[in-house]
């Protein structure tokens, strides 16, 4: 598929794969999610009360798929595409969580990009997931320059709904979100606008 996104978006994702990193906090940074990680991906994905909230994957999920998921990682980052990040703690090194940010170019010539993100279940109820949804946000809108993000959720996913909400989003309603290997699913649609485009 051609990406026609702007160079500046491509050039910021690619420092990802030079080795960037970007400070959360005092315990936490987040970095390009790499082949070295595969094993704590599967390990956090592992967990069905995680998986099932993923839409991107089957209900048989397995270690192949953390190796693919990493990989495509490498890859999105060097061609400048889409960003998979994890986060890190500072003392040991443990993976935290992972985020996704996919840019695409939007019908009235902007460019939107989409969110998703996952914390490890050792982690959850930390109050973790609010401040990497900000720090991803805020990288977005200010160096990728994109008019909204916005995230896709299962409706069950009241966790979730409640962080999106704490971090600025609004509801926008539902949407039709593809699974891989199950029906489509009806997901609540939030979205954050880029106050400079308003
Ligand atoms: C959703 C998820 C990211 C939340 O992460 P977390 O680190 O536990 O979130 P936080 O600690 O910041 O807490 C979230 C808030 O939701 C609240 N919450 C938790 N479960 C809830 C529920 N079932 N109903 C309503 N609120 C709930 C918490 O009390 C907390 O509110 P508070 O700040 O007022 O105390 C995490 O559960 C997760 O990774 N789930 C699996 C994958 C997923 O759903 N990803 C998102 C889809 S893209």
């Amino acid at each position: 598929m051609a990406h026609i996104l702007a160079p500046h978006i491509r050039e910021a994702i690619k420092t990802f794969a030079q080795g960037r990193q970007i400070t959360m906090n005092n315990n936490y940074h987040l970095r390009l999610l790499t082949m070295a990680q595969s094993s704590e991906l599967h390990d956090i994905l592992k967990d069905r009360n995680i998986s099932r909230w993923v839409a991107k994957f089957a209900y048989n999920y397995n270690p192949e798929q953390a190796i693919a998921w990493c990989k495509n990682s490498e890859l999105k980052a060097k061609e400048g595409t889409e960003l998979f990040l994890g986060l890190f703690d500072n003392e040991s090194e443990k993976l935290v969580a992972v985020i996704g940010l996919r840019p695409e170019s939007d019908i009235d010539g902007t460019t939107k990009a989409e969110i998703g993100y996952i914390i490890a279940k050792e982690y959850h109820g930390k109050k973790i997931a609010v401040k990497l949804v900000d720090t991803i946000s805020k990288f977005a809108f200010k160096e990728l320059g994109v008019s909204k993000i916005y995230s896709t959720t299962a409706e069950g996913n009241l966790a979730n709904q409640y962080v999106l909400l704490r971090s600025g989003y609004e509801n926008h309603g539902k949407t039709i979100v593809e699974t891989n290997g199950r029906n489509p699913r009806i997901s609540a649609l939030y979205v954050l606008n880029n106050p400079l485009y308003q």
